[in-house]
C-alpha cells in the first residue's frame, strides 16, 4: 500500500495523499485508486497542478473517454476535456447572460452525468483550475446507495419497477437553452432507465437526474415532478451528502452509477471559476 486515504465524510468521499497526477500511474497504485473509488465513491486529490495531456492520461487508466454531443463545449484539440467555465478566452470573466455561463448554472441542479445515454458515464474526474473565492461553487456529492437502503418502506414500494426518462435536449428546452443543432440531438435520443439500479456486485442504488429527467415513464408532468422532488429531498440529507469545498488545483473523481451532484450557486458575473473535466464512459447499461 502506497496510498493513504483519509475518510471525508460518514457516507462517501476519500481524500488521497502520495499520489501525483502528472506522473504516469504504476499498475499497483491504479488499482489501489480503482478500489478507493469502488469504496468511497468520491475520491479528493489535492494539490495536482496538472495539464489536459496529463488529466486525460490519468483518467484513460479507468476506461474510454466520453466526449460531449456539443461540439461547443470541448477543446478543439482534445475533445474529451469537457471545459467549465466563466471565464473567455480574453481571461475576463464573460457575460452572465451568455450561453456558456448559462449552461455552467444548469449544474446547480441535483444530476448524474451521462445520465442521457444508454450507457451512461461510469465516472468524472474534475480538475479545480480556479476556484470559487469566497463562499459557492462547492460540490455536494449524493450517496445512492445509502439514500435507497435507507430509505421509508413505503417510498420505496412507490417506486420499484418504475422507469425515468432522461433526456438532454428536453433538459435545453426546459432551462430556456437554445435547441441542439439536429445531427447532435440525434447522438442522444430520450433513453430510459429504473429508478432501482441493480449492480453487478448486487448492490442496488436509487438512479434519478432531476436536471435531465423528462418523465417518469406513463406519468404526466405534475406527478413526474412530484416524485423526483420528494425523491431528491431525500437524497439530499446531510447525511448522505459529502460537500467538497474546492481548493486550487484539487482533482476530485466520483462515481455516477451509485452518486448524483450538485454544485452550489456562486456569482457567476464576479467569481471566476474554471474547471476542466473528463468522463469516463460507462461498461454496462442501467440493470
Ligand atoms: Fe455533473
Amino acid at each position: 500500500m502506497t496510498l493513504s486515504i483519509r475518510k471525508l465524510h460518514e457516507s462517501l468521499g476519500g481524500e488521497i495523499d502520495g499520489v501525483d497526477l502528472s506522473r504516469p500511474l504504476d499498475i499497483d497504485t491504479r488499482s489501489e485508486i480503482q478500489a478507493a473509488w469502488e469504496t468511497h465513491g468520491v475520491l479528493v486529490f489535492r494539490n495536482q497542478d496538472i495539464g489536459d495531456t496529463e488529466h486525460v492520461a490519468f483518467s484513460r487508466h479507468f476506461g474510454d473517454l466520453e466526449v460531449l454531443p456539443e461540439t461547443d463545449r470541448t477543446d478543439d484539440t482534445m475533445p474529451e476535456i469537457f471545459i467549465l467555465s466563466n471565464v473567455g478566452a480574453d481571461g475576463k470573466i464573460m457575460p452572465v447572460e451568455s450561453e456558456p455561463v448559462t449552461f455552467n448554472t444548469l449544474t446547480w441542479f441535483w444530476h448524474t452525468d451521462s445520465c442521457y445515454r444508454a450507457i451512461p458515464s461510469k465516472g468524472a474526474i474534475l480538475h479545480g483550475i480556479e476556484v470559487v473565492k469566497g463562499g459557492g461553487g462547492e460540490t455536494r456529492f449524493a450517496n445512492m446507495r445509502e439514500a435507497l437502503a435507507e430509505m421509508p418502506s413505503d417510498l420505496r414500494s412507490r417506486i420499484e419497477g418504475l422507469e425515468g426518462q432522461h433526456s438532454w435536449a428536453w433538459m435545453r428546452s426546459h432551462r430556456n437553452l437554445p435547441p441542439m443543432k439536429a445531427e447532435e440531438a440525434a447522438k442522444v435520443p430520450p433513453v430510459q432507465h429504473k429508478l432501482v439500479r441493480n449492480h453487478r456486485n448486487r448492490s442496488q442504488s436509487l438512479y434519478i437526474s432531476p436536471l435531465y429527467m423528462e418523465r417518469i415513464v406513463g406519468w404526466d408532468e405534475e406527478e413526474t415532478r412530484s416524485l423526483v422532488e420528494e425523491l431528491t429531498e431525500w437524497a439530499a440529507q446531510d447525511r448522505f451528502v459529502y460537500e467538497h469545498a474546492w481548493q486550487q488545483h484539487d482533482v476530485v473523481m466520483w462515481d455516477n452509477t451509485w452518486t448524483m451532484h450538485i454544485v452550489l450557486p456562486y456569482d457567476p458575473g464576479s467569481q471566476r471559476r474554471v474547471m476542466h473535466r473528463t468522463a469516463i464512459a460507462g461498461v454496462e447499461a442501467v440493470l
